[in-house]
């Protein structure tokens, strides 16, 4: 029998958009049992909606990976166990992709590196930020090269934790990346570019304290407060509440703040309060980062 472990994830950080992200300590769990006949079970807190057949992205994923090593599809038994919830902005299809893949190359012997899992998660997710942390742990940065996504991992074990904030409303990245014009201003690029090194240095230096600039951002998060009342106003109150930063957490809707532990309180309740009054429930979680990504047992 084989365990594969993997975090959630949480893409952007404001303005880093399609390259930064970093992993959570909530998990999906995959259990494969070889040599069985073919099914796959749903457990854990979110299985609505979720194809129990072929046509499940976590079996879709194995196939993929076992057509592109040429090995032969083995029959086996899949247990999906799921607590990151989907279409929230967690990267649960990262997290599909991450694990089926994972699980399909231990299977097959481990012929492929972490690095060449990575190029496949991009190539099948279409963007890196999330399935980098989810494979590498820690606070990532994805850099697009000639030879393919070059993983960087800033801060494997930052001290700080994290609330994340999830409205009750689903929003599909697609939709969510519609709503971003297709070409942005010099003077926006300009912004997000050195907010970016500001961030970077925050992560390497562990110095929080830029995080509440470090993390503005105006190429994603104004366009699609139009999808989340409230949105720019929660990132606000988390921030007067004592977070060090705030940001949607990938294309949303869930909000995240990054914070010590003494302001957990004063943060989630602030940001519950704010998204409110807009209209949106919403309900908290305080999590640690992940240090380590998808792991096999
Ligand atoms: N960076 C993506 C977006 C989401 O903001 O549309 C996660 O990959």
């Amino acid at each position: 029998m084989i365990l594969i472990k993997i975090p959630a994830t949480s893409a952007n950080l404001g303005p880093g958009f399609d390259c930064l992200g970093l992993a959570l300590q909530l998990y999906n769990t995959i259990t494969v049992e070889p040599d069985q006949p073919f099914q796959i079970s749903l457990t854990g807190s979110y299985t609505d909606g979720l194809p129990a057949d072929e046509s499940n992205l976590v079996w879709r994923t194995m196939c993929h990976l076992w057509e592109l090593l040429h090995f032969p599809t083995p029959s086996v038994s899949l247990t999906l166990e799921n607590y990151i919830p989907p279409a929230r902005g967690l990267g649960s299809s990262s997290a599909a992709i991450v694990g089926g893949l994972v699980a399909a190359n231990t299977l097959a012997g481990s012929p492929y590196t972490k690095y060449e899992l990575l190029q496949v998660a991009n190539t099948l997710e279409g963007h890196p930020d999330n399935v980098t942390p989810a494979l590498y742990g820690g606070v990532t940065l994805s850099i697009p090269t000639t030879e393919g996504i070059l993983p960087r991992v800033l801060t494997q074990s930052p001290n700080f934790k994290a609330v994340v904030v999830i409205p009750n409303t689903h929003l599909n990245t697609e939709k969510a990346r519609g709503v971003l014009p297709p070409q942005v201003s010099r003077k926006d690029a300009v912004f997000n570019i050195s907010h970016v090194g500001l961030l970077v240095e925050a992560f390497i230096r562990e110095d929080f304290s830029l995080l509440k600039e470090g993390m503005r951002d105006v190429l994603h998060q104004n366009q699609r407060a139009i999808l989340l009342p409230g949105l720019l106003e929660t990132i606000e109150a988390a921030l007067q509440a004592g977070a060090y930063g705030a940001a949607l957490s990938g294309s949303g809707p869930t909000l995240i703040a990054l914070l010590s532990e003494n302001s957990q309180q004063a943060v989630s309740q602030s940001m519950l309060t704010t998204l409110k009054q807009y209209g949106v429930n919403a309900q908290p979680i305080v999590l640690d980062i992940d240090t380590c990504g998808a792991t096999c047992g």
